[in-house]
């Protein structure tokens, strides 16, 4: 009778751009639908990740419930999933400096995400110079606190995008040792080793400059649309998206990477992801232009999110709600890891 223990996080930055939701969010909702009902699903919102770059404590609180507000609007069902604020359950920080005190410095220095990560500091800090108080020890050993965030809940399965493949590794090789260390004669190793879930969504790109993902610290608003985004704008965003002046409209990301964009855009709202389908969706417009896929683009946003965006308004304004179910969601996420913290500290004489 064994079932899966899917778990993944998301930082609490507030209300998300297409790109977090067709990237990471939809996945952890399709998820609902698509796994066997035994299986144990549980999103956390990561806020003690938060800290690893500088926060304003007002923005970040709000950016708690907002992003709480988001996944709630976008179908994340309480009833179905555990969703919860890492912050609020102290096993993660316990576990993790367990873990901490067995991870080689070696291996976090070879972790790439390291380096993409100074790139966001020196990115967030453009007037000044990056300096070394900014790049504190959370930032570098943020990986070992995913690991623990993962091994927490013995968890099997974790929804990730690419990029993030090297950090489940070292969160495989930390459960290993930990098993090798604390293998009781014939006994099952204690850590289950998670697996990958990747992410079957291509990155989504900015709408102005269509080499470049989409993302949030982007200085123009108009190169992304977030859940927030009235009708108006949306259209408004989606006319002006920089493509190509090739005509006819061709599924290649490559050479294409603007059109490719739109396409797959509109298709992840139909549920089309592979590049065949992708093709066939673009030979629908063989004869019509741009402007045509612009349109239809626009119209499967708008549509897609309408209710999604008026259940952000209302939730947004329910904190008494959000308190409620965020709540429920860390009592059910304390109990699964309190258990394994107590196996854990007991094996190795705490
Ligand atoms: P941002 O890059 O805007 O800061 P985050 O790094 O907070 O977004 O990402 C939150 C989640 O959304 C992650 O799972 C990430 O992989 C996904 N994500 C972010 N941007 C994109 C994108 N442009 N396309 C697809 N997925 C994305
Ligand atoms: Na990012």
């Amino acid at each position: 009778n064994s079932h899966a223990v899917i778990f993944s996080g998301i930082q609490p930055t507030g209300v998300p751009h297409l790109g977090n939701y067709l990237g990471a969010i939809k996945n952890w909702v399709d998820l609902q639908y698509t796994s066997s009902p035994k299986d144990v699903l549980i999103y956390s919102i990561v806020g003690w990740h938060a800290l690893t770059l500088p926060q304003d404590p007002a923005q970040l609180r709000n950016a708690k419930l907002e992003t709480a507000a988001s996944l709630l609007a976008l179908g994340i069902d309480p009833k179905r999933s555990i969703l919860f604020h890492q912050d609020e359950v102290s096993e993660h920080l316990s576990l993790s400096w367990i873990l901490t005190c067995m991870t080689p410095m070696g291996k976090l220095k070879r972790m790439t995400t390291w380096k993409s990560k100074l790139v966001t500091v020196r990115n967030a800090n453009v007037e000044s110079e990056v300096d070394d108080s900014m790049l504190n020890l959370g930032l570098f050993s943020y990986p070992v606190l995913q690991a623990a965030d993962i091994l927490a809940y013995q968890t099997t399965h974790v929804p990730v995008g690419e990029d993030q493949l090297q950090h489940l590794e070292l969160c495989r090789d930390l459960a290993e040792l930990f098993n090798k260390r604390h293998q009781k004669n014939q006994q099952k190793p204690f850590f289950t080793l998670p697996q990958a879930i990747l992410t079957p969504c291509p990155r989504i790109l900015s709408f102005r400059d269509p080499t470049q993902k989409m993302s949030k610290s982007s200085p123009n608003a108009s190169s992304r649309i977030t859940l927030v985004d009235s009708p108006e704008v949306i259209r408004k965003i989606i006319r002006s998206a920089v493509t190509d002046s090739t005509s006819g409209i061709t599924y290649d990301p490559l050479n294409r990477p603007g059109i490719s964009n739109l396409l797959t855009i509109l298709g992840s709202f139909r549920s089309l992801r592979s590049s065949e389908e992708l093709s066939s969706l673009a030979s629908e417009y063989t004869g019509k232009g741009t402007a045509n896929l612009k349109e239809d683009v626009a119209d499967a946003i708008v549509e897609g999110w309408r209710r999604p965006r008026s259940e952000f308004e209302r939730l947004r304004e329910d904190k008494d709600y959000l308190v409620t179910v965020l709540e429920e969601g860390r009592q059910r996420a304390e109990s699964i890891s309190r258990k394994t913290l107590n196996q854990v500290k007991s094996l190795i004489g705490l």
